[in-house]
């Protein structure tokens, strides 16, 4: 089957590709390159031992997504391509909205023009926001609190209505928790533009010394050690999950599964941190510091439905996690565009 892949250069688009790869699927992957860099995929391409083709398009223009459809006899569509920091989002709403909504709502048209019948599309948590109840069940009333939450529900709306009105269409919703770890060939991984806002990320560079000591966001939550307590979950579990999703999409009947993707255990940013240091041997520098404004308590993932309805789990642990992004950090400090160590 040949598959594409919007915003494949991006971190969880490059791992997934290697994943799809591996599983013996074409190929196809676009991205502006608005947030990432080519080189993910050639190393996508090193790791494999197998070429495939990279477009830069944006998933805006009509014209030559329909040209990157056709030639490539595409059958199955992974839409990851967006914008994705909540923080951002208040400053440039719009922009979100014309990313994000407006690319999707291009691929929907495409993909019913070339008759494209399969959608896997990159949710998130982030849609659920403040929930009484933990874990998270798929069912909950959705309460996002960011324009960039919005526009993930948004995107979910056009995808159910363009469900129910062809028959020959079906999508899987994926709602990932907190994506987190490397490769473990250390080759690919998180490469943000600019600085990272995300914890793991921040404290592998604390630990790296390319930013100051870790602030640990607040420690007088209502959690047992005060600390916020997130789902985090490797990516190259997320990365199989997509696997599962096709899996499930050719077996399933037409219409629309959504499904929380995440380790399905809640973490506290002190654990995270302990788990770092005995996982690696490295020690974090930190304080604590004031709460993020918007920042939730606790928000994890009840992942029944993922277990039952694609036969996917998550198979890597948290130390596993912190020791593939602690070899992705050391070997590229700069990311994809400095040297590699
Ligand atoms: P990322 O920024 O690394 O990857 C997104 C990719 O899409 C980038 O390569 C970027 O250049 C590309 N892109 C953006 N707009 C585009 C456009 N208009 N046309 C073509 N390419 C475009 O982000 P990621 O972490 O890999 O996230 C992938 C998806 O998963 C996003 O939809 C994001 O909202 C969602 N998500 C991510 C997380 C997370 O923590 N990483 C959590 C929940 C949901
Ligand atoms: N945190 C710190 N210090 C930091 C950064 C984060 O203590 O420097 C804490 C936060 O307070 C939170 C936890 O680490 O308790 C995780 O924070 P992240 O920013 O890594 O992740 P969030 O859960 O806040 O946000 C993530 C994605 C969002 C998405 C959201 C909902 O970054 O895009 O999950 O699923 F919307």
């Amino acid at each position: 089957m040949s598959v594409l892949v919007t915003g494949g250069c991006g971190y969880l688009g490059s791992h997934t590709c290697l994943a799809l790869l591996e599983a013996g699927y074409e190929v196809v992957a676009v991205d502006n390159l608005c947030n990432s860099s080519r080189e993910s995929l050639k190393r996508v391409s090193e790791l494999t031992g197998q070429p495939f083709k990279l477009y830069e398009c944006d998933v805006r223009n009509g014209m030559q997504l329909m040209q990157v459809v056709e030639q490539n006899n595409v059958e199955a569509v992974i839409h990851f391509a967006a914008l994705k920091s909540v923080s951002e989002s208040f400053e440039k709403p719009l922009e979100y909205y014309e990313n994000n909504v407006g690319g999707t709502l291009t691929l929907l048209r495409v993909m019913a023009l070339q008759k494209v019948p399969y959608l896997v599309f990159s949710s998130s948590a982030t849609v659920y926001g403040e929930q009484e109840v933990q874990p998270v069940h798929e069912s909950a009333a959705l309460r996002p609190c960011s324009p960039y939450g919005r526009t993930k529900v948004t995107c979910e709306e056009m995808i159910e209505a363009a469900a129910r009105a062809n028959p020959d269409f079906s999508a899987v919703i994926l709602r990932y928790f907190n994506p987190v770890g490397a490769h473990e060939s250390g080759r690919i991984g998180e490469a943000p533009q600019g600085e990272p806002s995300n914890l793991l990320p921040r404290l592998t560079r604390a630990a790296a010394g390319s930013l100051p000591p870790l602030v640990i966001a607040g420690d007088d939550f209502p959690t047992p050690d005060g600390t916020g307590l997130r789902d985090y979950v490797h990516v190259c579990d997320i990365a199989q999950g997509h696997v599962a999703a096709l899996e499930a999409l050719e077996r399933r009947p037409s219409g629309v599964l959504t499904c929380n993707l995440g380790a399905g255990r809640p973490v506290s940013v002190r654990e995270l941190i302990d788990t770092f240091e005995r996982a690696t041997g490295v020690s974090v520098p930190c304080r604590v510091g004031p709460r993020r404004e918007g920042d939730l308590a606790a928000c994890w993932a009840d992942i029944t439905r993922a277990r039952q309805e694609l036969g996917w789990s998550p198979l890597r642990t948290m130390e596993e996690a912190c020791r593939d992004a602690w070899n992705w950090q050391s070997q590229n400090p700069f990311g994809y565009d400095g040297p590699v160590l």
